[in-house]
């Protein structure tokens, strides 16, 4: 099962993501980089401030509605760039690129380890032999303080048509897989506040704790050359920062046994 059918809410994402927080840390990295992969772009809330920030950016995701939003923004604003459909565990790119990126915490969406390794094979085979990978995470702690089995509000989004969009969440920690699953209500009431439809979506995604995800990207050729813990390149403290952000490069004693 995939971590998520964004099939179902890919009409919606730009509705209920704002967030811009990693976006002034992404393009500070990105500039002046050369050539910059996105993987699991989605709908580019990361990758057209990136591409207007003057990046040559590629992106890939492997959903088609996601990625219609996407070609249709672009194409209001004029801009154009490589856009692949493709699964990040099993890419298939001619081109190598100087920064790969995986943004809000996306990589958490692969559930299942072998394709975990898969995606970080693939990311290695893309890379070019200086060039770095940006890996972000959830931090275990943080997150899981809003897993609790509990019915939560994400919150209330006014639509364009006068409609209002309520999400709801449940989410449960299942440790021995380390997996969060969960399910996603999604509501649309009219202006008289009177209910008009309600649909559920179910999610899961891998929370990877510090030493697991070392010893992971390790295996696969990288080694580590910063870690931080928000976007304002604040150092990583297990307790409290609430994002694992890694910065990565190819190993080179790895590079040379593979
Ligand atoms: C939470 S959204 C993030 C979108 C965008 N990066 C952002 O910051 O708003 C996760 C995205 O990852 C994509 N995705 C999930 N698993 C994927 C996979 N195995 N290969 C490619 N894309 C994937 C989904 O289609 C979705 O667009």
């Amino acid at each position: 099962m995939p971590a998520m059918d964004y099939s179902q809410v890919a009409h919606w994402y730009d509705t209920y993501v704002k967030t811009d927080i990693d976006i002034p840390f992404f393009i500070n990295e990105a500039k002046d980089c050369g050539h910059v992969l996105e993987l699991t772009s989605g709908t580019g809330r990361l990758s057209i401030p990136l591409i207007e920030a003057g990046v040559s950016l590629s992106c890939v995701d492997n959903s088609s509605e996601m990625l219609a939003i996407l070609r249709h923004k672009l194409a209001a604003k004029g801009l154009s760039i490589h856009i692949y459909e493709q699964d990040m565990c099993n890419l298939a790119l001619k081109e190598k690129f100087d920064l790969i990126i995986i943004p809000f915490n996306s990589f958490a969406e692969i559930v299942n380890s072998d394709e975990q390794h898969q995606a970080l094979k693939a990311v290695w085979n893309c890379l070019t032999a200086t060039g770095r990978f940006i890996c972000t995470l959830h931090n275990p702690p943080i997150r899981l303080k809003s897993v609790n089995g509990q019915l939560i509000l994400r919150g209330k989004h006014d639509l364009d048509d006068g409609e209002s969009l309520f999400l709801w969440s449940v989410e449960k920690y299942e440790p021995e897989n380390c997996l969060v699953k969960g399910i996603q209500f999604w509501e649309i009431y009219d202006q008289n506040g009177v209910m008009q439809r309600k649909s559920f979506v179910d999610i899961q995604f891998y929370l990877h704790q510090q030493e697991d995800f070392q010893r992971l990207i390790q295996s696969q050729g990288f080694q580590v050359i910063s870690l931080y813990g928000d976007y304002s390149y604040g150092e990583f403290q297990k307790e409290t920062s609430p994002f694992m952000i890694w910065i990565l490069e190819k190993d080179r004693n790895h590079a040379k046994d593979a």
